[in-house]
């Protein structure tokens, strides 16, 4: 049954000339299957380079938004239009304005963990693998952070010289991992390395080895000459360290390590978005244009 439903969807994919890109928090059988799998930041440089005219994307809303907008062009589908961040939905376009009322000198740094109507009204968007690297290269000192607090939070320790307005938006995945379990974790299994996503909470970042986005994690503890690690992100990212290292092994920290939205994408609706060539993500013009600009500046910076 499931050789079936792959075997369709290769067929469909060269048929009706679409690349699969996938998210590493979507389950291993999609991500096995897909032509590019990344964090977001490889995902939306992927797309701007991809041949194909149509791109069906496995992960959650925002992901295929910020392939639209930088591939106008392209048809851009979602495997499930119901797959979103709650995250990107945490802060408003209203609070934008206040705090550029409040700021001369203020650059909107937009997490692209948003939405395009967010991004429309930011100067930068950033991910967690090139975060530190774009706020570093903006001139202006004041740095409203948005939507994500953690994140937000982490990379104003790494630039003191700014002067960061953060925002308490925050994902609920990485929010629920607690200190208690990662020591816990630790004393199970002291000779393990602790590797976190910079959405996790400072008291997890500070007793952690390794911060970074989940490609960086994956790449950490692939080079690394550790044998065993703890790790403090969405499970999905289990498949690809597996697959990479299995010689080596990784612990969870608890059982909330789980975002609900990235596990709507399942290969009978990679088949079905394929058959219907949809559901479509489409943008009004005026966000087209607007939204675009930040993402287009955050790939200029974290070059
Ligand atoms: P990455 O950019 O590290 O892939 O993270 C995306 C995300 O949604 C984290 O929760
Ligand atoms: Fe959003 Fe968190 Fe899920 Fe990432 S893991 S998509 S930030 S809810």
């Amino acid at each position: 049954m499931k050789e079936e439903i792959i075997n369709k969807i290769k067929k469909l994919k060269e048929e009706k000339d679409v690349v699969i890109l996938a998210h590493y928090y979507v389950d291993g059988d999609v991500q096995e299957l897909a032509d590019y799998v990344g964090d977001s930041f490889y995902l939306a440089k992927v797309a701007t380079k991809v041949k194909e005219a149509n791109i069906l994307f496995c992960g959650v809303s925002f992901m295929g938004e910020s392939a639209k907008l930088l591939n106008p062009e392209k048809r851009v589908v979602m495997a499930d239009d119901c797959a979103d961040c709650p995250m990107a939905h945490m802060v408003t376009k209203e609070r934008i304005a206040e705090v550029r009322e409040q700021y001369d000198d203020v650059a909107v740094v937009c997490y692209v963990n948003s939405t395009a109507e967010i991004k429309s009204v930011s100067d930068v968007c950033v991910t967690s693998s090139n975060a530190l690297k774009v706020v570093n290269n903006i001139p202006e000192k004041n740095i409203f952070f948005v939507p994500d607090n953690n994140l937000g939070r982490y990379i104003a320790t790494k630039l003191p010289e700014k002067n960061f307005i953060f925002n308490d938006g925050f994902c609920h995945v990485h929010k629920s991992i607690t200190v208690e379990e990662v020591k816990n974790a630790k004393e199970a299994c002291p000779q393990a390395e602790v590797l976190t996503h910079p959405e996790c909470t400072m008291d997890v970042l500070e007793i952690s080895d390794f911060i970074g986005s989940t490609s960086e994690i994956i790449d950490y503890a692939t080079s690394c000459n550790k044998k065993e690690f703890i790790i403090c992100t969405e499970m999905g990212v289990f498949f690809e360290l597996m697959q990479k290292n299995p010689d080596k092994k990784f612990y969870s920290v608890g059982h909330r390590q789980f975002c609900p939205n990235m596990k709507l994408v399942t290969l009978d609706k990679v088949l079905n978005a394929l058959e219907e060539m949809g559901p479509e993500v489409t943008l009004p013009a005026d966000i087209m244009e607007t939204a675009k600009r930040p993402l287009e500046r955050m790939l200029e910076l974290a070059k």
